[in-house]
């Protein structure tokens, strides 16, 4: 494919919409190329949502398995009109509550966007972004747009255009580089068919927000059971996984540096996942990466994918986590760190 094409473009520029760098990307999506940009979770790789060409140009960049549905970006409640059959009450609370942001509806689909969309399920994924690029590139686009995570299938998810050049350059025609993404994790997947709704997938929006909004709300139960397939077909696919192997300690400090010196005994180069506050505990450690302060979790979120990737470059040939609580973005946080470690977890 022709060389990736890189717009730098600043969030808080005015009339962002009609600067050169979002006309141009908006040109390639209107053309049916497919373009990377920065939404307020983590990158996005976009591509026309009603055209089977663009969209299956992305499952191929991203080596994606075509059994696994994209999410649909918006820019207005129009297209969300076109996009699904209806938004019943409860879901204009949640869209009234968290749009423009991290949070993704499951509703019925309208089937206007295209099969591969939906891989041929009868609901479809939306969620409006609040990212300025991502809004302005959408509305210069007047398109809905399929847009995945823009990182290779199975890689962490990319909170830098960095991270996205490094797994998609000469696979994609453009990426607008605005800079860092905020949240770090990807949106809550919430499933408004079912009642009370279902979180399938949990992320930048907490489940105690979505309870004060809605009440009631359930957790998929194949998140957490192995009998039972998840909902959200993404969720069953090992993913965030560093080359080293990792494992999560939830008993800390003193159990990580035992393991650390058993490690290195056998020859073996160690990295450390850890944070600000215990970062000084493990002096033998050979890599140690801090991930945000436990005080403010959402640090935590914040920096969790680059760290990951990180660890890549640092040549580890195993990783030890500290844990974090389930509670609000924790339980994203949480999540993404034993997908990533594939359910290793160490007494
Ligand atoms: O924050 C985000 O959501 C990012 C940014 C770019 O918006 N996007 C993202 O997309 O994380 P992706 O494709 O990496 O994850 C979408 C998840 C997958 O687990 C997929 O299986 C699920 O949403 N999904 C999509 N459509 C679905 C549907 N109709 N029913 C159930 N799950 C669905
Ligand atoms: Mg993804």
């Amino acid at each position: 494919m022709a060389e990736t094409q890189v717009w730098r473009v600043d969030p808080n520029a005015p009339d962002l919409e009609h600067t050169p760098q979002i006309q141009a990307a908006a040109e390639k999506l209107v053309q049916g190329e497919i373009v990377a940009f920065p939404t307020e979770t983590v990158y996005g790789l976009g591509g026309n949502a009603k055209l089977q060409d663009s969209v299956r140009k992305i499952y191929e960049a991203k080596g994606r398995p075509s059994d696994n549905p994209l999410i649909v970006h918006v820019a207005n409640l129009e297209q969300v009109r076109e996009i699904c059959t209806e938004i019943h009450p409860v879901a204009q609370k949640l869209i009234h509550a968290f749009w423009p942001g991290p949070l993704t509806l499951v509703l019925p689909s309208r089937g206007t966007v295209s099969n591969a969309v939906t891989a041929g399920l009868s609901t479809v994924a939306i969620r409006m972004p609040s990212h300025p690029v991502a809004r302005a590139v959408i509305s210069a686009s007047n398109l809905p747009i399929a847009a995945p995570s823009a990182n290779r299938s199975g890689r962490p998810s990319p909170t830098q255009a960095e991270h996205v050049f490094h797994d998609l350059d000469g696979r994609i025609a453009g990426i607008l580089d605005g800079g860092e993404t905020g949240v770090g994790v990807e949106s809550t997947v919430v499933d408004c068919t079912t009642t009370p709704i279902t979180i399938l997938r949990p992320g930048g929006i907490t489940k105690e927000q979505l309870i004060e909004v809605v009440g009631p709300v359930s957790d998929d139960p194949g998140l957490v059971r192995s009998d039972q397939a998840p909902k959200a077909p993404g969720m069953k696919y090992k993913h965030y996984a560093p080359s080293a192997t990792m494992y999560l300690v939830p008993a800390g400090e003193s159990r990580i540096r035992e393991l650390i010196s058993s490690e290195k005994a056998k020859g073996r180069r160690v990295g450390v996942l850890t944070t600000e506050e215990k970062q000084g505990g493990y002096p033998d450690a050979d890599v140690l990466l801090v991930c945000g302060r436990r005080s403010e979790p959402s640090t935590v979120a914040h920096h969790l994918f680059d760290v990951l990737r990180h660890f890549d470059q640092k040549k580890v040939d195993v990783i030890f986590s500290e844990t974090f609580d389930q509670k609000g973005i924790g339980k994203a946080v949480m999540n993404r760190l034993s997908k990533a470690a594939g359910g290793r977890i160490l007494d």
